[in-house]
């Protein structure tokens, strides 16, 4: 896991692994999909139509940069919103 996290005076859930484009990231319960992609170096979120990867903005489902696909819906959510499960999958292409 990377090191961005804070480390003291933090309570958090049990360890949980997600996949990001197949990717395996280990996070912990409770936090957003756009906390354990950012903690594990994956910033770009989404690929806009020229090509170009984008990633987070605002962190408060405003701008909807963060923009991902939840592979057993296909629904397109925003990162920053959604909680991450153990066992989702991810896609940050169509
Ligand atoms: S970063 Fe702006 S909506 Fe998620």
């Amino acid at each position: 896991m990377s090191a961005t996290r804070i480390s003291q005076g933090v309570t958090r859930g049990g360890p949980i692994e997600i996949t990001v484009d197949g990717t395996p990231i280990t996070c912990f319960a409770g936090e957003t999909v756009a906390a354990a992609m950012l903690a594990a170096d994956h910033a770009v979120f989404r690929v806009d139509t020229r090509g170009q990867g984008r990633g987070m903005f605002c962190n408060m489902g405003v701008c909807s940069e963060c923009l991902v696909t939840l592979i057993a819906s296909g629904r397109r959510v925003r990162a920053c919103l959604v909680e991450a499960r153990d066992g989702m999958e991810v896609a940050t292409r169509d």
